[in-house]
């Protein structure tokens, strides 16, 4: 299995809540290796553009609003297989259908409120990555 990246966003319920190190915690016992971490206040364009994909959609503002009502963590994460693993340890979008042991199952508030994002494929993994961060910012 070939070793990759993937991008995680720590959201604003989480890190009101002072839960940066759980989440990060559960990533780490996952298999990951956070290789780059900041916390940023994203403003209103920034979520815009990062989210454009879902412009459309219904839920879009207030997403937009979410993501911007306070600081958020951006890492990238490195690991096998990095984008599947992310993606098992977070659990469904929804926490009411997360697996048991997943972040949003155990930390997670809401379908909106959801503790962490994290890329769907390896092609938005480097998309989302490039958003966020400069080749130097990441460290290994
Ligand atoms: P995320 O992985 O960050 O990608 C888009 C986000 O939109 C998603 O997580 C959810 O937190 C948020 N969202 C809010 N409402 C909905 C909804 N009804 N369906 C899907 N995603 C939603």
């Amino acid at each position: 299995m070939a070793v990759t990246r993937t991008f995680s966003i720590i959201k604003p319920d989480a890190t009101r809540r002072n839960l940066t190190g759980a989440v990060t915690k559960m990533l780490e016992e996952a298999g990951l290796r956070v290789i780059a971490s900041k916390r940023i206040q994203m403003t209103r364009e920034q979520a815009e553009g990062f989210y454009g994909v879902h412009r459309e959609r219904p839920f879009f503002n207030d997403l937009v609003t979410f993501m911007t009502s306070g600081p958020v963590v951006v890492q990238v994460l490195e690991g096998e297989d990095a984008v599947k693993r992310n993606r098992d340890i977070m659990g469904a979008t929804n926490p009411t259908n997360a697996e048991p042991g997943t972040i949003r199952k155990e930390l997670a508030e809401s379908i909106e409120a959801n503790s962490v994002h994290g890329s769907d494929s390896d092609e938005n993994a480097k998309i989302e990555i490039d958003f966020f961060f400069k080749p130097e910012e990441i460290v290994g």
